[in-house]
């Protein structure tokens, strides 16, 4: 049987390739309070998990607590993420204090930028630094109003099970939209009145019951930027886009003839090819991503992308045979583009 709070179907928390390991309880922060009850003093030691907390110190954030005095139960403790890979930030900016400063204040903020930026990369590590459970909606696909909601899984009143906005409500931590704009009206429309930040909900389906919006549940959303430079973009609906406070907009780390080190360092690392060759990756990487950018090509490569090809190369293979086989065909199936593609790489490797 399943209970009414149950939460649903929890998912193991992945990210890309990496599988995550439950929280590393290991790590906790203790926080003294000194008060007084009925005239006698008291004095609280409260232990909190807190999975990095090393990385809150190295990104100025302490001092923004998302769950002040506050342990998530058990039952959703799974879904704070471990060893979420680090995440460079691109030179001149500070995505992780900005974003986890606009959920301390405003509790909901928004990523604007093309897709391979890093944006659901930068959420899971900052739920995992700040040890918020992250509960993950793309709302591109397919989504059932099940899935999202919640339904009846037999006969019975005691059979609900929630969907996955309705578990974030009643348990709390980040509720992440990517590609927000993609989301249907009927469902953005039901999401409008839990956007504000003491929202609640009405299940319709299950007889009006009215769900608020956890103490410490925030919301993260995402998506491509809408402009005639990238195509098939929508906007954002009016209503999410009034009740969301801070707009960050990602870009790549390397794009046209701007080459950050830092991702040429980080290919080196983490694929073990030479300076010279991944210098020679994220220069191709960023002509291809600039073309993407203005519309010639269907899509511009990730740093996950460009770190599949470096790889191949460091295991031994041409970067041309290494490149057929991974980047070219990321691109596209169109074999006129990845010939283009081809003919783009060539350059940056004759
Ligand atoms: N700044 C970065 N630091 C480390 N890895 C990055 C960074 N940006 C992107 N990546 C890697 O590139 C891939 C795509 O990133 P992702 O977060 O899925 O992009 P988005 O959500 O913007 O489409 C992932 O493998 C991610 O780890
Ligand atoms: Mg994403």
């Amino acid at each position: 049987m399943v209970s009414s709070s149950g939460g649903g179907d929890k998912k193991k928390v992945g990210y890309g390739s990496h599988q995550l390991k439950k929280a590393d309880t290991k790590h906790y922060v203790e926080t003294q309070i000194n008060t007084k009850f009925n005239g006698t003093k008291l004095s609280l030691l409260i232990k909190k998990t807190m999975s990095r907390p090393e990385l809150l110190k190295k990104y100025g954030v302490e001092k923004y607590d998302l769950h002040p005095n506050y342990e998530f139960p058990e039952s959703v403790r799974d879904m704070i993420p471990s060893n979420v890979p680090e995440y460079i930030t691109p030179p001149g900016k500070d995505y992780i204090k900005q974003i986890i400063r606009a959920l301390y204040y405003f509790k909901q903020c928004a990523l604007i930028g093309p897709s391979g930026t890093g944006k659901t990369h930068v959420v899971y590590f900052i739920a995992e630094i700040t040890g918020l459970p992250i509960w993950e909606v793309n709302c591109g696909l397919q989504t059932s109003t099940y899935d999202l909601f919640g339904r009846y899984i037999g006969l019975g009143k005691e059979n609900w099970i929630d969907g996955q906005i309705i578990s974030w409500c009643r348990d709390g931590g980040i509720l992440y939209l990517d590609e927000a704009n993609m989301m249907k009206q009927d469902i953005a429309a039901r999401l409008n009145p839990i956007l504000d930040t003491r929202g609640h909900i009405v299940l319709t389906e299950k007889d009006n019951e009215v769900v608020k919006r956890h103490e410490f549940g925030y919301v993260i959303i995402s998506m491509n930027p809408f402009s005639s430079e990238f195509v098939g973009t929508k906007p954002l609906n009016a209503a999410f886009r009034r009740r969301m406070s801070v707009w960050l907009t990602f870009d790549y780390l390397s794009v046209g003839t701007n080459i950050s080190k830092e991702e040429i360092a980080l290919i080196q690392k983490r694929s073990g090819v030479d300076e010279d060759t991944a210098t020679k990756i994220i220069k191709a990487g960023a002509e291809l991503r600039r073309q993407y950018q203005t519309g010639d090509l269907p899509y511009g490569p990730s740093p996950g992308d460009l770190m599949n090809w470096a790889i191949l190369i460091a295991d031994g293979s041409d970067p041309i045979t290494a490149a057929n086989e991974s980047i070219i065909g990321t691109t596209s199936d169109d074999l006129e583009i990845q010939d283009t593609v081809r003919r783009i790489i060539t350059t940056f490797f004759s």
